[in-house]
């Protein structure tokens, strides 16, 4: 249960729906440079704010009772970046590991991370590896961290992935179907987002779950990704409780017609 610290969260609390919460809610964490710029402070501040937000708002999705939540850390693009701000970002990341872990754990979290580990500094395989190991049991909520990640990059291994299996069957004449594209990525097993979120107002998906946000509701915000305390959490969900969710018809209460499918033939 999320106990909430002051009035604005207690009242925000009030406005939420916990039966109707997103499954999934995936976030792209933007905008710890420019938080740290508004504050002439170096860009590396600014990502050692983000991990305070991060651990602020993983809590607080897992005491609300949100099944899963995907956090967009450090995409395949994230590379062409300063080496001294990747490699500070990899040591943040153990760092953060190495002191949240057991919080995590204490919490019924299970960390699953998604991306292409292989490409990551041999440490931090280890330590992802070894925290996946611990909390492999865990049966609350699902922390998805996506590191080395790319959406492109996701569909490509999922692709070489049913090739690879159709050729060792010897089925190599088989089409694909959606189902088997979901169940090869790295996301295989997880429900799709139903609430992406990104922080500091950029109207882009930047390579992020491509496949997964079909039907995604989208939220940008303008607030940087340091500032997105629980309140701003909590007005993301309400916010996502008051979409009209169509999937392509014309939502609830409206007749569905037939799948063409299975019309009636004239
Ligand atoms: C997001 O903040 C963190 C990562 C991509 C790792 P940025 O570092 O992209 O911050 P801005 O967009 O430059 O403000
Ligand atoms: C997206 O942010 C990646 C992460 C949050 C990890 P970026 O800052 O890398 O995205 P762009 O470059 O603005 O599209
Ligand atoms: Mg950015």
């Amino acid at each position: 249960m999320l106990k909430p610290s002051n009035r604005a969260e207690a009242h925000l609390l009030e406005q939420l729906d916990l039966t109707r919460l997103p499954r999934n809610v995936a976030i792209i964490m933007d905008g710890n440079g420019r938080w740290a710029e508004r504050r002439h402070l170096p860009r590396v501040a600014g990502h050692r704010a983000g991990v305070r937000t991060a651990r602020e708002v993983i809590e607080s999705s897992a005491r609300l009772g949100i099944e899963a939540l995907t956090l967009y850390a450090f995409s395949v693009e994230n590379w062409r970046r300063p080496q001294a701000e990747v490699e500070f970002l990899m040591r943040l990341l153990r760092e953060y590991l190495r002191k949240e872990l057991p919080v995590i754990h204490k919490n019924n979290i299970r960390l699953l991370v998604i991306g292409r580990g292989s490409q990551l500094p041999a440490a931090v395989q280890k330590d992802l590896d070894d925290a996946m190991k611990l909390t492999g049991g865990n049966t609350g909520m699902k922390l998805v961290v996506a590191l080395n990640y790319g959406g492109r990059a996701e569909l490509v291994d999922a692709f070489n992935a049913i090739l690879r299996e159709k050729r060792e069957a010897g089925a190599i004449a088989d089409g694909v179907d959606e189902q088997s594209i979901s169940a090869h990525l790295y996301t295989a097993g997880l429900p799709d987002p139903d609430l992406l979120v990104r922080t500091s107002g950029e109207m882009r998906v930047s390579n992020f779950l491509l496949w997964q946000i079909a039907y995604a509701e989208i939220y940008v915000t303008e607030t940087l990704w340091p500032d997105f305390h629980r309140v701003k959490l909590l007005e993301a969900l309400i916010e996502y409780q008051r979409r009209e969710r169509r999937y392509g018809g014309l939502g609830p209460g409206a007749k569905a017609a037939r799948h063409p499918s299975n019309a009636p033939v004239e």
